[in-house]
């Protein structure tokens, strides 16, 4: 098995490590950032003669691998990935697929005109928590669901650092929060319920982090002599600066030298230790949706980015009991209106390898299998992760045109 991976930064990193795991043989890998190509390559013993600057590089030599993993930024993945599948790659897309919703339908079509595997990064899907879930909805034992809630609960520091100060601050460069992290969430109402969703209407903004609420002689840099060091908890040096080592996410992807030194050089004048309140950043720091689903299910979605916690957490009702999750806990509650009783499920993490609860290792071993032709479960086909895009965008309209939007 011969893998391509594009992209050196954190998600082609963790898809490295898992080829190498399954015992695939990576023949390439492209990222223009140099320290991170060289970096990628040093760490996992990868010749020079596999490294590319570019994914087009890759794309304009003959085909020599037989899947492409696809862990470039958002805007670089419909033109990638439409040549990867147009040379006869099986690719591995991260998500959100595109930022465009014709592009999404494009790439689904491509896939299965040269008939090879479009698979997405949905990981959550094959996270023991949403699996263990989906069987319990699945054996009715809450009977038909009518209701649910669920919500993403993003913790002030990871959505300062990856929101406001981070890669995904502004649309221009990004995607709409709803379509860059929550299309996970999307996906599950979808796939949890076995629903498709007719109608959504949205309401959500930027309320906080706008130069309008920076407290007075806020400079633009933490660094530069803010006085509110003391009472601001999104001092950067707090949140990047006080792990001395054993430096892990999202500290580590400050800077490619995560010695002190290095990161407090990375937070001078760096994106990183920008005063929140002085960014460039556009994407809603809260949102909610409420998605109308086929017989008469209503899903509500609730994000915000003012979480002590950082998890997801959910509620779905149904006409014999309901059901309480807590993503972080692995904990599940389902309580039974006939007998009164309540069952607790813990999810057991410690045995867990992986990111999202597990489900990353999975969905890429799934992804080799489905590539090798072995016995898989490709649950994130595009075609299948396709309605959580169409979800995201049509959320997007109505909270900008303020209306009911169909699918
Ligand atoms: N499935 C998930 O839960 C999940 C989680 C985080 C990120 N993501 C997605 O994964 C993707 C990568 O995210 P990340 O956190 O690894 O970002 P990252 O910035 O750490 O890595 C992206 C890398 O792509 C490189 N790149 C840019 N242009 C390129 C080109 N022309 N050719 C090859 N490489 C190029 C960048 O230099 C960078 O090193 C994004 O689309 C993101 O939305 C998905």
């Amino acid at each position: 098995m011969k893998v391509i991976i594009l992209g050196a930064g954190g998600r082609g990193r963790n898809y490295t490590r898992f080829c190498r795991q399954y015992g695939a043989e990576i023949v390439g890998i492209a990222d223009p950032d140099t320290k991170k190509l060289e970096k990628l390559a040093m760490d996992f013993n990868i010749s020079e003669d596999k490294m590319f600057h570019d994914w087009a590089e890759i794309m304009a030599k003959e085909k020599f691998a037989d899947a492409v993993i696809n862990a470039t930024p958002d805007k670089v993945h419909y033109v990638s990935t439409m040549e990867a599948l147009e040379k006869g790659y099986h690719v591995l897309l991260e998500k959100p697929m595109s930022d465009n919703e014709q592009e999404c339908i494009n790439m689904v079509e491509k896939a299965e005109k040269k008939n090879v595997i479009l698979m997405v990064c949905h990981v959550l899907r094959y996270a023991p928590f949403f699996e263990k879930l989906k069987e319990i909805i699945d054996e009715e034992r809450i009977g038909q669901l009518v209701n649910i809630e669920m919500t993403e609960n993003c913790a002030y520091w990871h959505f300062v650092h990856s929101y406001v100060r981070g890669v995904f601050r502004n649309e221009t460069i990004s995607s709409p929060f709803i379509l860059a992290k929550s299309c996970h969430d999307l996906d599950l109402i979808g796939y949890l319920t076995g629903k498709k969703c007719l109608s959504v209407v949205s309401e959500g903004n930027l309320k906080y982090y706008r130069k309008e609420n920076a407290p007075e002689g806020a400079p633009d840099y933490c660094l530069d002599g803010c006085p509110h060091e003391t009472t601001c908890p999104y001092f950067a040096p707090r949140l990047y600066l006080k792990q001395i080592s054993l430096v892990g996410w999202p500290t580590q992807t400050i800077s490619a030298d995560t010695s002190f030194a290095a990161r407090y050089e990375a937070l001078k004048n760096g994106q990183y230790g920008r005063c929140v309140f002085h960014c460039d950043n556009d994407v809603c720091d809260h949102q909610t949706a409420i998605f109308n689903m086929e017989d008469g299910l209503i899903a509500s979605f609730n994000m915000t980015g003012f979480s002590s916690e950082n998890t997801r957490t959910l509620r779905f009702y149904g006409t014999k009991g309901d059901i309480r999750g807590h993503l972080e806990r692995g904990e599940l509650e389902v309580f039974d209106f006939l007998t009164k009783e309540k069952e607790v499920i813990k999810i057991q993490y410690e045995t867990i390898q992986s990111g999202h609860g597990g489900g990353d290792l999975r969905l890429l071993y799934d992804f080799l299998d489905g590539v090798d032709k072995k016995g898989t479960n490709l649950k994130t086909l595009a075609r299948l992760s396709l309605q959580s895009h169409l979800m995201a965008f049509a959320a997007e309209r109505s909270r900008k045109e303020g209306k009911r939007i169909y699918l």
